[in-house]
Formats: structure tokens, sequence, C-alpha cells
């Protein structure tokens, strides 16, 4: 059995699906039951990886698909040393390229310490590192919807985005084929594209010309903390890991398309998947 942790979130929502066609039981985390969409074929666990018994949510495990959210090196160490414990023969962790280029924001660095952690743990691991996933861009329905606009910060890089189908599809290959033990791999899309460019897409697929906006950061700080909510604290997270990712996030890795033997999905096939995701009520 695979037991699935971020299995309500991005990657999660596709990876457990994808787990269940190829044949695996799966046993899925979430905080919340009751709230959580998770696939009926899979059994879904309650528990907060920061007070869960680990033990009783790992009984019956032989993989382990390894996502935490808030970059705890810690939670992902307590999860690993508790797995293998348990007798897991094999945990898959989700990490980030910013490990592979030796970022030293907090985020990545968060990861390559999981990173290690769970390398030193005992059971067979595998390391998948994915760079920025196309989901980010379902931060744009807010303003896309009041004001048909898109908002971003000066000087963002041209980014080879990556489809969390792209990712749950290599978790999967890991977690129930044999040759992927040791492995690590850097997960990108298959181009990188301008966000510019990514606008021109998403129009295309809404049927509508979409304004692209640049604005300084300053700007996009304020727009993240007073209309998205977010921690001041996150908000530099943020900004300290696209500083260092800046220079990076262009970089096309072939791995999907060489483990995959297809092409990577790409950011049209995401947009015309997503369209009605971006309702739109600007009447400007
Ligand atoms: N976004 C990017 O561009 C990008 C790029 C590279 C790497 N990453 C990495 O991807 C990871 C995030 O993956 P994602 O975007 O798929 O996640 P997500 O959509 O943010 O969802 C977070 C998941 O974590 C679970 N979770 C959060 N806190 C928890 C807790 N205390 N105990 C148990 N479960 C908890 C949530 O489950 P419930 O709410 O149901 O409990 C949910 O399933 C991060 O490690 C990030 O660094 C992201």
């Amino acid at each position: 059995m695979i037991f699935v942790l971020g299995a309500t979130g991005k990657v999660g929502r596709a990876l457990v699906p994808t787990l269940l066609d190829a044949g695996a039981d799966v046993r899925a985390l979430t905080r919340d039951p009751a709230k959580a969409t998770v696939d009926p074929r899979a059994d879904v666990v309650q528990g907060d990886l920061d007070t869960a018994d680990l033990p009783a949510l790992l009984d019956g495990a032989d993989r382990v698909f390894v996502l935490t959210q808030g970059h705890s090196t810690e939670r992902e160490a307590a999860v690993a040393r508790a797995a293998t414990r348990a007798g897991v023969t094999h945990l898959v962790k989700l990490s980030t390229t910013g490990v592979h280029f030796g970022q030293t924001d907090p985020i990545t660095r968060a990861h390559a310490d999981a990173e290690q952690a769970i390398r030193e743990a005992g059971p067979a691991w595998t390391i998948l590192r994915p760079g920025a996933f196309m989901d980010n861009r379902f931060a744009w329905r807010d303003t896309i919807r009041d004001e048909n606009t898109v908002y971003a910060a000066e000087g963002d890089p041209a980014s080879a985005l990556i489809h969390v189908r792209d990712i749950a599809a290599v978790a999967t290959l890991a977690l129930t084929t044999p040759d992927h033990h040791g492995a690590t791999y850097e997960l990108t899309g298959g181009e990188a594209l301008t966000t510019e460019r990514q606008v021109a897409i998403l129009s295309a697929a809404l049927g509508r010309s979409v304004k692209f906006v640049e604005e300084p950061e300053s700007a996009a700080r304020e727009r993240m903390m007073r209309k998205y909510g977010w921690p001041a604290q996150a908000v530099d997270g943020f900004f300290a890991l696209k500083r260092e990712s800046a220079q990076r996030e262009h970089v096309v890795f072939d791995t999907v398309e060489r483990l995959l033997g297809r092409p990577p999905l790409t950011f049209a096939n995401w947009a015309g998947e997503n369209a009605a995701a971006f309702p739109y009520h600007y009447r400007g």
C-alpha cells in the first residue's frame, strides 16, 4: 500500500488517481476528510503531521510519497524515521529544482535538508525536483475575474512551468516500477515562457484578451498581503525564492520526456483544461 502525504493538494490530487489506475492500493492523508475531495477508491485517513500518531498512520504501508507544506525539514525527517520503523521500503520525496541549482533561500534549504534526511533514513528513496507549477497561475483568478488583468512583478523570469499531471505521472512510475531507487529527477515543462506569453496563451483559451501589467515588487507585495491575506513572512519567503530562482527558471530538463516517453504537457494544454476556472465579472 502506498501512503500519500499532501493527497488533497495540487500534486496529490493528480497523483492519487494515477496510482489507483496503476493498480496500487492508496492511503490518502488529510487533516479534514469532511472537506477533502479524494478519489473514492482511496482509503482516506485523518491526520495532522504536527500531531499525528505516525506509526498508526504508517501501519501496513510499504511505500510513502513524502510531500509537506510549510517546508519543515523536521516534519519530513520524522516521517522518514517513522516509515523506517514501520518497515516501509521506498520513500519518494517531492522537492524542488532549487536544490539542483544550489539555491540558498529558506524554502530550498529546507528541501535540501529534508532530501538528506530521506536519503539517510534507510529505505530506498527517489527524489523528484520539479520547477514552478502551471497550477501557480490559479493565483491570477481574482484579478482576471475582477479586472480582466494579470499583474506580474517587474523582472518576472521566463519559466519552464510544469503540469502537475506530469509530476504525478513520474511519481507513479517511481512508486510502482522498480528502476528508480536512488534516482534524483529534475522535472520541468518542455519550454520556457515569459509571463506575457503565458497570459497570451491563457487569453486564447478563454477567448478574450486578458491585460498584462508589470508592477514594482513593492506593489506586488502589497497585493499579496492586502488582497490575498499572505503573512509578511510568507511574502518574504516567496520573493527570496523568486530572486534566487529567476536566473534558472528558464532551464528546461528533458527528464519528463525521457521517463514517460512523450513530451511534457504544455501551458496551452493546462489553459484549455482550466479555462472554466477563470470566470469573468469584469465590465470595464
Ligand atoms: N508550487 C510550485 O511551483 C512548487 C515548485 C516546486 C516544488 N514545490 C513544492 O511542492 C510542495 C507543495 O505541493 P502542492 O502544491 O501539491 O501542495 P498544496 O496544493 O499547497 O497542498 C498542501 C497539501 O499538504 C497537506 N498539509 C498541509 N499541512 C499539513 C499538515 N500539518 N499535516 C498533514 N497534511 C498537511 C494539505 O492537506 P489538507 O489541507 O487536506 O490537510 C494538502 O494536501 C511544497 O513542498 C513546495 O515547496 C512547489
